[in-house]
């Protein structure tokens, strides 16, 4: 184990999945399979769009609107938002900025595309779960208040909880209310630690307009751009997602995400809580992992949580075969998913881990039997990998993305990311992005290591032109 995976960041070399006698598996037989009887009914009477088995995970950092939506031009079906802590979204302000679909509309005409979308939530109480969750799929119609009273009664803000209390109880003093804009799941968001980024400050230098009036969208902060019948006015989440598997732990006192796998009281609380509030006809899901840890104690939690969320509605869990403490290091464990769905062929299972190419999509699906594949690192500057599937379920062979798609791609999600972040954001963004976009330059090192090295957006720029520009043959630099 090298240095760098001790610590533990996202920056991990792949490893291969835990599926012994799965080598003879023939992907492109599965998906030509998988095409003729079409998606798991179970799932697209929850979510009708959700018409192909696999969709792009929640990406801290990374799973924006720009992000989404290039995924699903190129073919994704769903997509999940990056878990939103409960707490910001209630807080007002910015809080419920990343949640609120009519902002994501007035900075993207074509957020519309960006549907069916699972709103996905995070957090330590209950009340303050549901009341979030609820005001994401009412988005927020009954004003910030209505949703705060919701979650803390009389009390002028969010008390601190203790998941140690095993009844899921609140204890503690009354904490203050947060201001700063919603985001969750820090530590997922590390850059790229091999590359040493240290999001630099990115000045205005660089003039986006010719990219703008190439793709249609605008620039943040310039006031609305009407398009008529780009948005309804009654968007909404097509799911909400309790988040039971990040790994992240910030302060001891506090439990969220995968932590809640060490206490199932707890964790059902908050499940039920949610199914609770989130109106009947809205599907809930939950994303969940194999377990906080491998020992025995942590298995039953694990059984507990995933029958308990069935039981009281949940439409599907998605699971993702790693442990808490494995974080994102070493192989997620197929074989517990084969059990799993051996186990419950009543339940809709979603698979997670270990999903790096087209390939891996259909090996998972007949592996372990999951109704569908959720894709996390291997889409993230690679949203070829939806053609590349829907290209498979046609009985098409996959084709990889050439110069001039690269290119192209690359500039659409340098200006879906301008348009919802603005400039500096976006520079750190396409920064992270363009690192990986290098994986399918001929001469990816180099480029990789040019991305890395950009601090401005007119340099990220001169990264394109020297190694995209048009008339550039594939396989020359
Ligand atoms: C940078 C990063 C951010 C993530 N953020 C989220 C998140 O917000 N919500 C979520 O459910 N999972 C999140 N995950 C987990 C992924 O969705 C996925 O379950 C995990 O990466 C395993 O899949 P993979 O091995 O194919 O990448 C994140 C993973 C990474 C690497």
């Amino acid at each position: 184990m090298t240095a760098m995976s001790e610590r533990g960041n996202n920056a991990t070399p792949p490893a291969p999945a835990i599926a012994p006698g799965g080598e003879g598996i023939d992907p492109a037989q599965v998906a030509r399979e998988l095409g003729r009887v079409g998606m798991d009914v179970r799932i697209t009477r929850h979510v009708p769009g959700f018409d192909a088995p696999f969709f792009q995970a929640g990406l801290a950092g990374y799973s924006d609107a720009a992000m989404r939506i290039i995924a699903r031009r190129h073919g994704a079906p769903l997509a999940v938002t990056e878990a939103l802590l409960d707490r910001m979204l209630l807080g007002g302000g910015h809080g419920f900025d990343k949640a609120d679909l009519e902002l994501l509309g007035d900075a993207l005409p074509c957020s519309h595309e960006d549907q069916p979308l699972c709103g996905q939530i995070i957090g330590s109480d209950p009340d303050e779960m549901a009341a979030g969750a609820l005001k994401m799929i009412e988005q927020s119609s009954r004003g910030d208040k209505a949703y705060r009273l919701m979650a803390y009664g009389d009390a002028p803000g969010p008390r601190s909880t203790d998941p140690r209390c095993r009844d899921g109880s609140k204890v503690g003093a009354v904490a203050p209310l947060p201001s700063a804009p919603v985001q969750v799941c820090e530590e997922d968001c590390t850059p790229e630690a091999l590359l040493a980024l240290e999001h630099p400050q990115v000045p205005g230098a660089y003039d986006p307009r010719e990219v703008f009036a190439s793709t249609g969208v605008r620039r943040a902060g310039g006031g609305p751009v009407p398009v008529p019948g780009a948005r309804s006015a009654t968007l909404s989440y097509a799911t909400i997602d309790v988040n039971l598997a990040c790994p992240v732990k910030k302060i001891d006192s506090k439990s969220r995400g995968g932590h809640w796998l060490r206490f199932p009281a707890g964790a059902i609380e908050i499940l039920r809580a949610v199914r609770a509030a989130v109106p009947a006809g809205v599907p809930c899901t939950v994303k969940l992992r194999r377990g906080y840890d491998d020992t025995p104690e942590m298995a039953r939690n694990f059984e507990e949580i995933f029958a308990a969320s069935y039981e009281m509605g949940y439409a599907w869990a998605t699971v993702h075969a790693r442990t808490v403490e494995q974080k994102y290091l070493g192989p997620s464990r197929w074989t517990f998913l084969r059990d799993l769905c051996e186990r419950y062929p009543d339940r809709p299972i979603l698979g997670s881990g270990d999903v790096w190419d087209v390939h891996d999509i259909f090996r998972m699906i007949a592996y372990t039997g999951v109704s569908a594949v959720s894709v996390a690192r291997g889409c993230i500057g690679n949203p070829w990998i939806f053609r590349q599937a829907r290209q498979m379920l046609a009985g098409q062979a996959p084709t990889a993305p050439t110069l001039a798609e690269q290119r192209a791609v690359l500039l659409e999600h340098f200006a879906l990311s301008m348009a919802l972040n603005g400039e500096k954001h976006a520079g750190r963004m396409m920064r992270k992005f363009g690192i990986k976009f290098a994986q399918h330059h001929p001469k990816g090192e180099q480029v990789k290591l040019e991305f890395a090295r950009v601090s401005t957006l007119e340099q990220w720029r001169g990264v394109l032109d020297a190694w995209y520009a048009e008339g550039v043959p594939d396989g020359a630099g």
